[in-house]
């Protein structure tokens, strides 16, 4: 079958194909989303980069979570390096997000509620503050066009239930102590992640989707993080930044991303993979 009416639909970032029962092609372009709209700008090699570097995670995680990656070669010519064969999930319809620090939307929520989630947090904190300890802070899976919002645990339990809700939230706070542990022997700072899993054809909870990438989550230099921040970022903050100094209303269309912001991120996508895995990009 002509991989064209194998098409299943396309995320912000990913395209998905069917390739046989239970099975995935997962394509990941060079497309750039921030605020949930997508850029009209491609990053030239983002794909592959997100790719490699997932590939490089799951396999740091698989004693701590099966997975639902297939193949990594087994896939067309024309996406090789970007694409992965993998198992069809009934994703649970949860981001499954870890923090150790406070920033971003998190932050937001912090200032205007005193809480995330429902859990209480301690007065003073800042943009870019250490947490006592990770917290468990899941949002809902908002149509396309919507954002996605701070649920609480109980809500968790009532999506999915409450045992499904209480293994995937230690799951999540495992990986992002695993993460945060080899990052941290890299001089990195994960400040937060957001995860997806779902269940397999045969009951199997596994991972879905991309692991501790910087689309995914907020990498930081650990030698020159502060709490007051703003801090240099190794993911898409820096595009965020640029996009709102343009006075962008977050709404479609975003604005047209210009050479130089282009290239710098393009360099801090490399960046971050060179320094966890120790590999320069491409290998
Ligand atoms: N193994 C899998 N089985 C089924 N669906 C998966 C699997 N892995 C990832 N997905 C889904 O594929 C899509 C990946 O595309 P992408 O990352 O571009 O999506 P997104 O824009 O972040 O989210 P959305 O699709 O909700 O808009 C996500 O919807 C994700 O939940
Ligand atoms: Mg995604």
């Amino acid at each position: 079958m002509p991989l064209a009416d194998a098409f299943v639909r396309s995320g912000k970032v990913r395209d998905l194909y069917r390739v046989g029962d239970d099975r995935l092609l997962l394509v990941a372009s060079d497309r750039l989303s921030a605020f949930d709209v997508v850029l009209p700008t491609p990053i030239p090699d983002k794909g592959r980069v997100l790719t490699a570097l997932s590939l490089w995670w799951f396999d740091q995680l698989a004693d701590l979570v099966p997975h639902h990656v297939i193949s990594a070669t087994d896939v067309p010519a024309e996406f090789a390096g970007r694409a992965i064969r993998c198992r069809r999930l009934q994703m649970l319809p949860v981001e499954w997000i870890a923090r150790g620090y406070l920033t971003g939307s998190g932050l937001a929520e912090y200032r205007r509620e005193g809480t995330i989630c429902g859990l209480p947090l301690p007065a003073g904190l800042q943009d870019g503050s250490r947490l006592e300890e990770p917290i468990f802070t899941p949002t809902s899976k908002a149509p396309l066009g919507e954002h996605d919002e701070f649920i609480t645990f109980a809500e968790v339990e009532k999506t999915v239930g409450p045992d499904d809700a209480a293994h995937v939230r230690d799951l999540t706070l495992a990986v992002y102590g695993r993460g945060a542990q080899i990052a941290a022997e890299r001089g990195l700072i994960v400040a937060d992640t957001k995860l997806e899993f779902g269940r397999a054809a045969d009951g199997t909870l596994m991972l879905g989707d991309e692991v501790l990438t910087p689309d995914s989550s907020r990498f930081w230099p650990a030698d020159s993080w502060q709490p007051g921040g703003p801090n240099y970022s190794f993911d898409k903050q820096f595009v965020r930044d640029w996009a709102l100094g343009t006075g962008w209303d977050k709404q479609e269309p975003a604005p047209e991303v210009p050479e130089e912001v282009v290239e710098v991120t393009r360099a801090r996508y490399f960046d971050v993979y060179e320094r966890l895995t120790g590999t320069p990009f491409p290998a």
